[in-house]
């Protein structure tokens, strides 16, 4: 007869997944999850955590967030990073490829995943980046060990070039052999560089300027043709910051017709709308913008219809001095958010504008699914990593920018009351936060998911058509 004896029992929680909740113990052995049950049904362990009266949760997986390590780190690094991951809840990230330099090759790969290996909290994928330039490096990108790929069709900050449509083709040509999804920053590059141009021409330099250099039809266009290109090649898609009600169209049309598109949103298109110019001033300029209350209502209904997969945070953090000026062209875009997410969204789980349970599907299951990491993550069950996060319904908070562990401290949720909050986060079976302490002893912890990661098998399509094969070149099989 084994002597199973489990490593740690988290007793007299509710477990929540994307489809229940129920009371039960969850045992871990060697970062797994070992079995789950009646409290005195338990194999005997080595420890024992008392979790009575809290909810028991898949870790957030976060498919957006920016630790601009290397290049940027008087801005952020992975251990600042992933810490604030940690103290939210976030057991995987996958985290972008504006660094400098940017992840577009396997030397810069490399870079950058031997600098998050050294310092991460908690687990990680790396996207490639997917430029006009290094389309002869995609495949080199997947075996060196990138997890997605990344393409910025409209510019943000480190302002790498948007590649053409005909690149972007390509792109998904090459990578829709292989299966990996390809996230898109989708703004149309030329329509808001124009009236960027033309806005400032007329003197116009207050927040609400920086509005109406991108009005909806600038994501509604990218959309739209991202998931045309997609359909064409059978290219896997994601995408990023969903803003605006309109792109709730061509995403529904997308999805009805077959297409692997899933989108995310974040915090704050839910949560705030264009008063926040007012009150923040240049805190608030983010890629997309948020933007007015009536695209605020039409996103909370693509969250509860499903046309919405995920919540994101597109974590962008910058320093206080270069989120704050007086002439918004000169202010840095986006803000921190890994560590808030958890609080905020809670919130409105208490406030009944989502259920606990589509909470968990779309900040843990659908992300894992969408990635290639269901069932190993995104879910509780036997089996599957100790990526956990216990979290606490009845705590009530403020969000203090003063203690997040990000070094972008400039979040427009200063100061916001939040009831519920995250309270423990374990990594494959490991605290990496503990009683709302980080656990300084974790830093290395995390790990590439590429390890597990296995994406359903490519399904590429209108293949006589690609590139290579209209060139003759062989191409990889
Ligand atoms: C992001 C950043 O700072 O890297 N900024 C932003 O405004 N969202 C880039 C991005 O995701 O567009
Ligand atoms: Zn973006």
């Amino acid at each position: 007869m084994t002597n199973l004896v489990a490593d740690l029992v988290l007793k007299g929680g509710t477990i929540v997944t994307d489809t229940t909740q129920y009371r039960a113990s969850i045992a871990i052995k060697d970062g797994m999850i070992l079995a789950i049950g009646a409290d005195d049904a338990m194999p005997p362990t080595h420890a024992i955590v008392d979790v009575t009266g809290k909810h028991v949760l898949p870790g957030a997986i976060d498919a957006h967030v920016h630790f601009r390590e290397p290049g940027y780190t008087h801005k952020e690094t992975w251990e600042t990073g992933t810490a604030s991951a940690a103290m939210g809840g976030v057991t995987t990230v996958f985290e972008m490829p504006n660094t400098k330099p940017p992840t577009g090759t396997v030397e810069a790969l490399n870079i950058k995943l031997e600098a998050a290996e050294r310092q991460a909290y908690v687990d990680f994928g790396i996207y490639g980046l997917m430029g006009e330039d290094n389309l002869d490096q995609l495949e080199a990108l997947i075996d060196g060990g990138v997890a997605a790929f990344k393409c910025f069709m409209g510019n943000t900050f480190a302002n790498l070039p948007s590649p053409p449509t005909g690149a972007i083709l390509e792109g998904f040509e090459i990578v829709a052999k292989h299966g990996l999804r390809i996230a898109l920053h989708a703004e149309n590059a030329s329509i808001m560089a124009r009236r960027q141009v033309k806005l400032q021409a007329a003197g116009r330099n207050d927040p609400l300027a920086h509005l109406a250099a991108r009005p909806p039809v600038v994501a509604v266009e990218a959309v739209a043709r991202a998931a045309i290109l997609a359909e064409w090649t059978g290219a896997r898609i994601h995408i990023l910051h969903v803003s605006s009600g309109d792109e709730l169209r061509p995403l529904r049309e997308a999805k009805a017709r077959g297409v692997d598109i899933t989108a995310e949103t974040c915090p704050h298109y839910l949560l705030l709308d264009e008063q926040a110019y007012t009150d923040k001033g240049s805190l608030i300029r983010v890629n997309p913008p948020v933007r007015e209350k009536t695209h605020q209502d039409q996103l909370w209904k693509g969250v509860q219809d499903g046309t919405i997969d995920m919540i994101a945070t597109d974590h962008a953090p910058h320093s206080h001095a270069e989120k704050h000026n007086e002439d918004i062209w000169c202010a840095d875009c986006g803000f921190t958010g890994v560590e808030t997410q958890m609080p905020l969204m809670l919130t409105q789980v208490r406030n009944g504008r989502l259920s606990l349970n589509d909470y968990v599907r779309m900040t843990s299951t659908a992300p894992a699914r969408a990635f290639g990491l269901f069932p190993r993550k995104g879910i509780l069950i036997p089996g599957a990593d100790a990526d956990i996060v216990v979290i606490d319904l009845e705590r009530e908070e403020m969000v203090d920018s003063g203690v997040l562990q990000s070094k972008g401290s400039s979040t427009p949720f200063d100061k916001v009351a939040v009831r519920g909050v995250p309270i423990h986060t374990l990594v494959r079976g490991r605290f990496v936060m503990r009683e709302r302490q980080l656990v300084p002893d974790a830093k290395g912890h995390g790990t590439s998911v590429r390890r597990i990661q296995q994406m359903p098998t490519p399904a590429p399509r209108n293949l006589e058509h690609t590139t290579a094969a209209i060139i003759g070149a062989s191409g990889r099989p």
